[in-house]
């Protein structure tokens, strides 16, 4: 049975697909993979290649030995071609583009060589959140794939995440700013509400942990560090001290948070 970073039959490791490496979080993955020694590759849309920002980073990727191929989502004969030299396949697309990986999964079904699929999720679970209808159906959308993939039998892992500490978390949970305030602070509902911020790298490298682990196949991975859950009131008192200064407290029920919400 392989465990935690164990190597396959015959002392090879997973090869791994991210699609989505150029982004955000699909650079972490792909770091992540490297680092684990998995022969790593990325599939990376034609344009990209000439696009000025993305160029250094994808000869940075084939100077650490990440093999480069083309297609793209909307590619299916790109997809199978992809797929066929690999084990393993992490998708790490855009919560708006999430249904595009429906062709991805025909692929997918049809290569018949991919050991363990994680979709493109990496927040809050679809099958659990409860939103007021603003999420432009993110999550509905993310479980739709989610019952896709049961469906096609497809073996899988869903990483569970939260907040990626780059949203929300810099400026002390106020929409709109990019730093935390130094002279007022809006607290929502009682402020007492706790909630999980993980680095990005964390994740991608829980992630890669996962796919070679029985122990999540089929299965929703949580990573919820409790040294990582933190109320409102908790982070405002925390930066408090930092900066030697209390702040003024406006109180925001949850009835004009989402009026304001619904307003802008
Ligand atoms: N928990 C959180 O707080 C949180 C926050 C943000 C995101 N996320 C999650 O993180 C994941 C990735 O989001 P991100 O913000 O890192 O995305 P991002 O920076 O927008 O990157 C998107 C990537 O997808 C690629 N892509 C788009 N369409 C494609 C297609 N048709 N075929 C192949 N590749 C395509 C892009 O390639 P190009 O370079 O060619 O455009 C890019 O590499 C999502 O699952 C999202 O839900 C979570």
């Amino acid at each position: 049975m392989a465990m935690v970073g164990e190597e396959k039959a015959g002392g090879s490791r997973s090869k791994v697909l991210v699609i989505g490496a150029t982004g955000r979080f699909g650079q972490e993955l792909v770091k992540a993979s490297l680092a684990a020694g998995h022969p790593t590759y990325a599939l990376v849309r034609e344009p990209t290649f000439s696009r000025a920002d993305a160029s250094l980073l994808l000869r940075s990727f084939s100077a650490s030995g990440v093999t480069l191929l083309k297609g793209s989502l909307q590619d299916f004969p790109s997809l199978l071609e992809a797929l066929k030299q690999v084990d393993v396949v992490i998708c790490a697309v855009p919560s708006s583009q999430v249904l595009e990986q429906k062709l991805l999964i025909r692929a997918i079904k049809q290569a018949g060589c991919i050991e363990r699929f994680i979709p493109s999720e990496f927040g809050a679970d679809p099958d659990k959140v409860q939103t007021v209808e603003m999420d432009h159906d993110f999550y509905k959308k993310k479980a739709e794939i989610r019952r896709c993939i049961e469906k096609e039998g497809i073996p899988h892992t869903y990483i569970s995440c939260n907040f990626f500490q780059r949203y929300l978390l810099p400026s002390l949970i106020q929409p709109g700013l990019k730093t935390p305030p130094t002279d007022k602070v809006k607290i929502f509902g009682s402020g007492n509400v706790k909630a999980v911020f993980v680095k990005e790298s964390d994740v991608a490298t829980f992630t890669i942990c996962a796919i070679d682990d029985t122990r999540t196949l089929n299965k929703v991975l949580y990573l919820r560090p409790s040294g990582n859950a933190y109320s409102q009131n908790e982070l405002t008192e925390i930066w408090e001290v930092k900066m030697g200064k209390k702040l003024e407290k406006i109180h925001v029920t949850e009835e004009q948070l989402l009026k304001s919400i619904h307003g802008s």
